[in-house]
Formats: C-alpha cells, sequence, structure tokens
C-alpha cells in the first residue's frame, strides 16, 4: 500500500527544486498534492504531469510573502478534499554571500518574510484544520546553515535557526492534539537555487560543495524528498519535534576548504 494513500498534502515552493520533488514523491505514495509557486506556468505544468501520470494534483498561484495568497492555498485544499494532513512549508530565497553589515534592511526584511514569516502563517492556517482533525504533519524546511555557520549567511541562516525553533516548541504546543512537527536540514542539494549560487559567487564554489561533504558529492532533490515522505507518513507516527539532517554528513564533520572557495 502507497504510504500516503488518502493523504491531503500541501506543498509551498513546488514548481521547482526541492518543493517539486516532494510534491512529485508524495503524489506516487498516493497522497492529492497542492502544488503551490509563483511561478504558474512551470507549477501548472509540474501539476498536469503528475495528473498525466495518475496521481492526484492541483496547482494554485501562492507567494509566501502574502498571508492572503496562504490562507487561499490551504483553504483551497480543505474544501476540495475535506482534511488537510500534510504541510510543507518549503519555499524560501537565498540571498546571502555578503558580511551582515552590508546587507541592507529591505534584503534583511525580504529575506525574514519570505523564509521565516511564511512558515509562521503556513502554519496559522494549516494548524486550525489539523486541530479540528486532531491529525496532521507539518514540515518545516530548515538547512544545514542552521547549524553550523558559513560567511556570508547571517540572515539565511538566522531566519533557518528560527524555524527549526518555531518547530520544536508547535511539537510540545500541540502534540497533545495528534499533530507532528518537524524539520528537514538539507546540505547542499542539486537545485536551481543552488545553480544560481554557483553563477553568481563563482570561483570552484561547486568543487568545494562536494569536498564539503564527507559522502563526497552533493545531494540530489529526490533525497530530501524521502525524508519528507517519510515524515509525513504514518511510519513516523512517534517522531516529533525533530529536525532531520539530510546533508550527507556536512554537519557531523564540518570540511571547510578555504583554498576551494
Ligand atoms: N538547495 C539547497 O542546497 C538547500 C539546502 C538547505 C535548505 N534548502 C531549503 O530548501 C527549500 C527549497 O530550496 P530549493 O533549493 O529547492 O530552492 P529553489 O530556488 O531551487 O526552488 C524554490 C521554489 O520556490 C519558489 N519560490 C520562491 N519564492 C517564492 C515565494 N515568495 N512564494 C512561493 N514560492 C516561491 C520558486 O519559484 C521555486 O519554484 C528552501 O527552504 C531552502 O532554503 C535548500
Amino acid at each position: 500500500m502507497a504510504r500516503l494513500e488518502g493523504k491531503t498534502a500541501v506543498i509551498t515552493g513546488a514548481a521547482d527544486g526541492i518543493g517539486h520533488a516532494i510534491a512529485q514523491a508524495m503524489a506516487r505514495e498516493g497522497a492529492h498534492v497542492f502544488l503551490s509557486d509563483i511561478s504558474d506556468a512551470q507549477g501548472e505544468r509540474c501539476a498536469a504531469q503528475l495528473r498525466a501520470a495518475g496521481h492526484l494534483a492541483d496547482y494554485l498561484h501562492c507567494d509566501v510573502a502574502k498571508a492572503d495568497d496562504i490562507a487561499r492555498l490551504v483553504d483551497t485544499a480543505v474544501r476540495q478534499t475535506g482534511h488537510l494532513d500534510v504541510m510543507v512549508n518549503n519555499a524560501a530565497i537565498a540571498i546571502g554571500g555578503m558580511p551582515v553589515h552590508e546587507m541592507t534592511d529591505e534584503q534583511w526584511q525580504r529575506l525574514i518574510e519570505i523564509n521565516l514569516t511564511s512558515v509562521f502563517r503556513g502554519c496559522k492556517c494549516a494548524l486550525p484544520h489539523m486541530i479540528a482533525q486532531k491529525s496532521g504533519s507539518i514540515i518545516n524546511m530548515a538547512s544545514a546553515q542552521g547549524h553550523i555557520g558559513l560567511d556570508g549567511w547571517t540572515a539565511y541562516a538566522g531566519a533557518k535557526g528560527a524555524v527549526m525553533a518555531m518547530t520544536r516548541q508547535m511539537a510540545v504546543e500541540f502534540g497533545p492534539v495528534n499533530i507532528r512537527v518537524n524539520s528537514i536540514s538539507p546540505g547542499t542539494i542539486d537545485t536551481p537555487m543552488n545553480d544560481r549560487l554557483a553563477r553568481q559567487i563563482g570561483g570552484n564554489l561547486a568543487k568545494a560543495w562536494v569536498k564539503m561533504h564527507p559522502l563526497g558529492r552533493i545531494g540530489k532533490p529526490c533525497e530530501v524528498a524521502e525524508a519528507a515522505v517519510y515524515l509525513a507518513s504514518d511510519a513516523a507516527g512517534f517522531t516529533s519535534g525533530t529536525d532531520l539532517r539530510v546533508d550527507g554528513g556536512l554537519t557531523a564533520a564540518p570540511r571547510y576548504v578555504p583554498e576551494l572557495l
């Protein structure tokens, strides 16, 4: 039996990268997935491909910087299916590669809005439904950078560290109503976000990423998606308040290779 049969899953930032891989994996496991993004043409295409493969998938526009968009996304999923079992707060942006004193207030505020406030809003919209049905799994996308330091990424790391702290807090608060709240901390994953960063920062960054991970490679989006499927599934029924690192050992044995940067 598929691991997410009969479940409704909402995923933000699902038109590309890790979010798209999560939507694909959850749909294959039998969930009715609601993909959302700001890249509408691409998101519609992803949902159409899943439907063509026989899965249950819908796409909705949702800019996670807009409270109304998130509320509409969650409400649509619940109206269409009658329940909400999995909320994946995945969408985020990378603003960094600069010392903290060179970051503008506008850059800081945009990053916090999209990477942190969006998680608050996603949980705020999902929780009333999950509380009413007395079940649910919330998965928040954190990062290895919430665990270790790297030059130039103070704001991004701050947001991800806060995502993990909020995850623990909500796990405690909503455990008594059978809602599990967990986060995932990926290492470097092969996604458009990192393609853009490698181009922006240049040098041997891509090679350095490989060396920094004890497994000797960067990760694939589908490897993060597998962790999300597990946390969404009943197999993780006693797992809450945890951060699952999918980082090739990066945070266990940091290998900073300055000569390659
Ligand atoms: N790629 C990595 O190495 C890595 C490592 C650690 C954590 N993460 C985290 O994983 C998540 C996904 O990262 P990714 O690498 O797949 O990113 P990505 O940039 O490749 O894809 C992100 C998706 O989110 C969408 N998006 C951007 N802004 C949005 C907004 N305001 N509202 C809704 N959607 C928006 C984009 O259109 C895109 O489809 C993020 O939370 C990121 O911080 C990624």
